[in-house]
């Protein structure tokens, strides 16, 4: 664009074109019109669309966190309960073994650890051990996945009461033993770190691991744990679901909730600095808004190098003294603001001459982390001590890191905040109308105080099912109006973004999985339609539509990565029962290359949805365009999200 003077000329010609519109015969030949104007534009947040990730259908803890080992340290009741082993399980039976529970670990922070008294022996004549000995075994996360030439790291911790030999294995579901080691536990009053490298000559999605014995005995084991050895560059990310999410472009990840990081009860809620370090020396806790233990190998450090990996933002949601069921009194919050201090130390810090930035260093990672936004709590808003904690967050971040911005729990889509903050959360699960009609949710949210945070939408409900066409249309409809407002919404993210299908706790969800298979939703592909958004321009774009269906539509264009060329892409959602005949006239674009791509997501019924079954059901359908030019006919198939890309 030129001087000033000339981006007023072409507002005014804009003006002119819209007023003008009504009387063109096109929009009258047709169900719907769409003018696009190429010459005006306004530049979309290189932060908009991005992901949600929170600890919850098991999404990190047996999901995306490759540890296959459920449980590793035999600590899921959690502190202030009795110990519970499940889901271990006991080889044998009480003729031959004892199992029991102790305080007796090295681990200051997560003293139980597991006994085995051993009544048989191989040794003895009289009272051998049944075949394949006693000892205990691991399922993982509904099953391990074990995949033939993988190797598996597996630790342990491990201390006996004399000399006692212990087969490590990884089994398959038919008992069939998929890689073995043997270890001697051999000193009473020391535990042994044990580590073992196993690689499978078979492939079991569903196998265990397997510590068995043939000798008589005390034997006590503690952080017990199988990693593959092939993850995201090493980092302990799952490769299949990593690159899911990677083909997703998100330009954020909010984490690590949600009400996972509120907790039902303050004692649940989650505290960073349990999270770093050895991930043996880590307590774990059991989140009692989900109701499941996790060991937190997904940790701090982790969710921040996730981010990194993603080539993301990392939006760290925080406590702020305040859970489901009970809250800290703002006189009471200055201990909570100091650690959420040292955790933006942790992320930002200098690692020289910083202590929690040298601490980031000495886990390996010196570089500190683009951490520019945190969000002082999750759906807190009107919690009695919110305001008064968040004032107490908000100073002190403020004046320790100016850079990062804030993000409120305070929804200000119709009211003004009445505390300061960069952005607001917005959340939104509703049917699927409902989210259509909020296309136009941000039409009229001021302009002049915070930005906009729409961290969780979705259609949710009879229309959802576990992710049907229909949600996915009602939500492309909202992101639409996310999109055209992103003078106000500064990003959006879909919630929540993982279920491992044992568990599923929210319907529906962005990607399904288990031991070894997923697919994504139609929510999951509705979100592509996006992927080349941030960052991009947004065109003017105007409909005029005779059709009794609903539909929205925006024009955005950027400048791919990949070939370096300039695209245009036309999104519609055609809401409706029937087709519509579109007519597409583009205005104030240099050239259009005659070539052109369509890409619809749709299918037979709005009730459809993928599963393992069919992953593949509905997702999107790429084909070219050939009537590609300034003016275009097209048709807009029933219940459909359309991308119409145009190099330009
Ligand atoms: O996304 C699931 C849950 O919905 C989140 O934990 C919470 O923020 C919201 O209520």
């Amino acid at each position: 664009m030129g001087s000033s003077c000339g981006a007023k000329l072409t507002i005014l010609l804009s003006l002119l074109l819209v007023s003008w519109i009504p009387y063109r015969s096109s929009a009258l030949d047709n169900d719907a019109s769409l003018f696009v104007d190429g010459s005006f534009g306004r530049k979309i947040p290189d932060t908009l669309f991005g992901i949600f990730f929170e600890e919850i259908n098991h999404a990190g803890a047996g999901g995306l966190w490759a540890e296959l080992v459920n449980n590793r340290g035999f600590e899921a009741g959690g502190p202030n309960t009795p110990s519970n082993i499940d889901p271990w399980i006991i080889l044998g039976n009480e003729t031959y073994l004892i199992v029991s529970t102790d305080r007796s670990s090295c681990f200051e922070r997560n003293k139980i650890a597991l006994k085995m008294d051993v009544l048989c022996d191989d040794g003895s004549t009289t009272n051998a051990c049944p075949d394949g000995g006693v000892g205990i075994s691991n399922p993982g996360f509904w099953g391990m996945n074990i995949e033939q030439g993988k190797t598996y790291k597996v630790v342990l911790f491990v201390r006996s009461a004399g000399p006692i030999n212990v087969s490590v294995s990884l089994t398959g579901s038919d008992a069939k033993t998929l890689a073995v080691s043997n270890i001697i536990a051999s000193d009473s009053s020391k535990w042994a770190k044990m580590e073992v490298l196993l690689e499978a000559k078979a492939t079991d999605h569903n196998s265990s691991l397997q510590l068995t014995t043939t000798r008589k005995g005390a034997i006590w084991f503690d952080q017990v744990s199988v990693m593959p050895l092939d993850t995201y560059k090493g980092h302990g990310f799952r490769k299949d679901l990593f690159s899911m999410v990677q083909d997703m472009k998100p330009a954020f990840i909010r984490f690590p909730g949600g009400c996972f990081v509120e907790g039902s009860w303050l004692r649940s809620a989650v505290r960073w600095k349990e999270t770093i370090g050895p991930w043996q020396e880590r307590p774990g806790h059991f989140g009692d808004v989900w109701n499941y233990w996790t060991d937190d190998g997904m940790g701090h450090l982790e969710f921040l190098q996730l981010a990194e990996d993603l080539g993301a933002l990392p939006v760290w949601v925080f406590n702020n003294g305040i859970s489901h069921n009970d809250e800290v009194s703002t006189p009471n919050i200055l201990p909570f603001v100091q650690e959420i201090l040292d955790g933006l130390e942790f992320a930002k810090g200098d690692a020289k001459s910083t202590k929690w930035g040298s601490i980031r260093a000495s886990l390996g990672h010196p570089e500190p982390f683009d951490l520019r936004y945190v969000a002082i709590g999750n759906e807190d808003c009107w919690k009695p001590n919110y305001l008064g904690n968040y004032l107490k967050f908000y100073a002190a971040i403020n004046q320790s890191y100016p850079d990062v911005k804030m993000i409120s729990n305070c929804d200000a889509t119709s009211k003004q905040l009445d505390h300061p903050a960069h952005l607001f959360d917005y959340h939104v699960y509703d049917n699927a109308n409902a989210l259509f009609s909020q296309s136009h949710k941000f039409d009229q949210v001021s302009r002049s105080g915070p930005k906009v945070f729409a961290s969780e939408y979705a259609v949710t409900g009879g229309d959802a099912g576990k992710g049907s066409l229909l949600a996915a249309l009602g939500e492309a409809a909202f992101v639409i109006g996310v999109e055209k407002n992103s003078d106000v919404v500064e990003m959006a993210s879909y919630a929540p973004l993982f279920v491992n299908t044992n568990d599923r706790t929210w319907t529906p969800d962005s990607i399904v999985f288990d031991s070894s298979r997923m697919y994504g939703t139609p929510s999951y592909w509705m979100q592509h339609f996006f992927r080349e958004s941030n960052g991009a321009t947004l065109l003017n774009s105007t409909l005029q539509t005779s059709s009794s269906n609903p539909i929205v539509a925006s024009a955005i264009s950027w400048k791919s990565s990949e070939d370096n060329k300039n695209y245009l892409r036309i999104k519609v959602v055609n809401f409706g029962s029937s087709t519509v005949a579109l007519k597409i006239s583009i205005s104030g674009l240099k050239s259009i290359e005659s070539l052109g791509t369509k890409t619809v997501l749709t299918s037979n019924n709005v009730w459809d949805e993928n599963s393992f079954d069919e992953p593949e059901k509905v997702v999107p359908f790429k084909t070219p365009l050939d009537n590609v030019g300034e003016n275009m006919n097209v048709v807009l198939t029933p219940h459909s999200l359309t991308a119409f890309d145009l190099s330009i």
